[in-house]
């Protein structure tokens, strides 16, 4: 052992535990936090950002003010600036501030929240709000959850949930040749159709049931179940969507509810976007049927403006979560496990998320998150009025809550194949323009730009500038792109 480089080392790691290192990093972050002058997004490739990091990473440590500075030459210029008001581009949060220096402290602590008695506070944090989500949602004493690692997850282990209802057997035995299905609606998230074909029920076991209105068709659903249940086909479970990434469109869980109860069919409800919604005395009503669920998502990490990670899984019969990872006969009685949250989650190694959640409801309070939902939705409201008063915009829906389709349409004389053309261009100059950053996506085969507001620092002025910086960069693509 190179006995020189263990001291130096060892001296590095006391000399970065002060107040002045910490304050190295702080400057950073405070610089990124009250900074809107930057670009909202880069106009770089990622070949010309990569060839920054093509170095031999260094055999020994550097000092600190050097590494600082290499993380504001090389990492911070072409981040994309959540932060920013303009920043319009997908449900990732600019993080709520109180919750960005948890996260240090989460760090700093890093307990595994796998077993209590590696967390004997984050455990009980996790499971406090476990227990006030699925109240809020309205389930009752058999109630239970998981933190996990994102919405994706979280919907997978409720799809492992409900095989563990409907194939008590498949820990040990698998799923056998007649796998069930599950029903899915057509704006479903892709990560559902995955967890399917992950879960070794074959892909073309998810059905897609298509949409009214944006919203899972519920006619067609009856009439499937129905099919499905004339040729005994066990269905696994329908998986319904509250606040999709499309348009931000909520399925009518009511009728859903309703319709898995009189099948016996287990009813997931994707609220990864959306299930914050019942924070808000105005727009929880759109989750109206939710307490129905066998299983919830509910990102705290998109609506309730965390960090990345946290999001969680709630159950209506928490049996069912941990038949999920190990078989029934191992987990029956097995009350020593009620505070090993390894017996519910996919994960060994896990997180405290659950602390920088505490920390912002302890700071901003259960009504302040509601209040910022009902915001971001309002603006949204707004900038769908504005788009409704203009000639040059056309929106695709009415927003149900902070997302907006819509789509430039000039002055008429532009036909369909060329607005679509124009529209992907007008996305993709705006963003390397680093004015704003916004998305496109597909909407009943055509291509709309997507806005999601996210931060609450968005002003109304800045909507005004969207539309006129979308305004700009198509007129300017008017006069000089070849469109066809
Ligand atoms: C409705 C919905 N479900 C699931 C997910 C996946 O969540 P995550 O990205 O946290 O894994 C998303 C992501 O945007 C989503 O919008």
């Amino acid at each position: 052992m190179n006995e020189d480089l263990l001291q130096e080392t060892l001296a590095a790691i006391k000399s970065d535990m002060t107040k002045e290192a910490a304050s190295l990093f702080v400057d950073l972050i405070i610089d990124y936090l009250t900074s809107d002058k930057e670009k909202v997004c880069t106009s770089l490739a990622a070949e010309e950002i990569a060839s920054r990091f093509n170095k031999p990473l260094p055999r020994e440590g550097q000092p600190l003010t050097d590494v600082i500075e290499k993380i504001a030459q090389d990492i911070l210029p072409d981040v994309n600036r959540l932060i920013h008001p303009m920043y319009m581009a997908v449900p990732v949060a600019p993080p709520l501030p109180a919750t960005v220096w948890m996260e240090s402290l989460i760090g700093a602590l890093n307990q595994s929240t796998r077993v209590f008695c590696m967390s004997p506070t984050g455990t009980p944090v996790e499971m406090h709000l476990i227990r006030w989500l699925a109240e809020k949602v309205g389930f009752g004493e058999n109630a239970g959850g998981t933190f996990t690692s994102g919405g994706t997850e979280a919907n997978f282990t409720a799809l492992l949930a409900a095989r563990s209802a409907v194939l008590p057997d498949s820990w040990q035995e698998g799923v056998g040749a007649e796998a069930p299905v599950v029903l899915c609606a057509e704006n479903a998230h892709y990560t559902i159709f995955r967890a399917v074909a992950q879960l070794g029920l074959g892909k073309r076991r998810a059905i897609t049931i298509p949409s009214r209105n944006s919203q899972m068709d519920t006619d067609v659903l009856a009439a499937r179940l129905r099919e499905l249940a004339q040729t005994n086909t066990k269905v696994m479970a329908v998986v319904a969507t509250a606040g999709g990434c499309g348009t931000g469109a909520f399925d009518d869980l009511s009728t859903i509810g309703k319709l898995c109860s009189a099948y016996g069919v287990w009813f997931h409800v994707d609220g990864a976007h959306g299930a914050s919604a019942l924070l808000s005395k105005k727009h929880s009503y759109r989750l109206r049927g939710i307490e129905q669920a066998d299983s919830v998502v509910w990102d705290p990490h998109k609506m309730m403006l965390m960090p990345l990670s946290a999001s969680v899984l709630l159950v209506k019969n928490e049996q069912y979560l941990e038949n999920a990872f190990a078989s029934s006969e191992e987990n029956k009685g097995n009350k020593r496990e009620k505070w090993n949250q390894y017996t519910r989650s996919f994960m060994a190694s896990r997180r405290a998320d659950a602390l920088k959640v505490w920390v912002a409801l302890q700071r901003y309070g259960t009504d302040g998150l509601g209040v910022l939902y009902e915001h971001l939705c309002h603006l949204t409201e707004i900038l769908y009025e504005t788009i409704e008063t203009r000639n040059d915009f056309e929106a695709l829906h009415r927003p149900e809550c902070n997302i907006l389709c819509f789509r430039y349409i000039g002055n008429f004389s532009i036909d369909e194949p060329m607005l679509d053309t124009l529209n992907r261009k007008i996305y993709n100059h705006y963003n390397h323009s680093g004015l704003g950053f916004i998305a496109a996506t597909p909407i009943r085969g055509i291509v709309a730009l997507r806005v999601t507001i996210m931060n609450p620092l968005t002003q109304v002025e800045h909507l005004q500038t969207l539309l006129e910086g979308l305004v700009n960069t198509a007129q300017k693509l008017l006069t000089t792109e070849d469109l066809y």
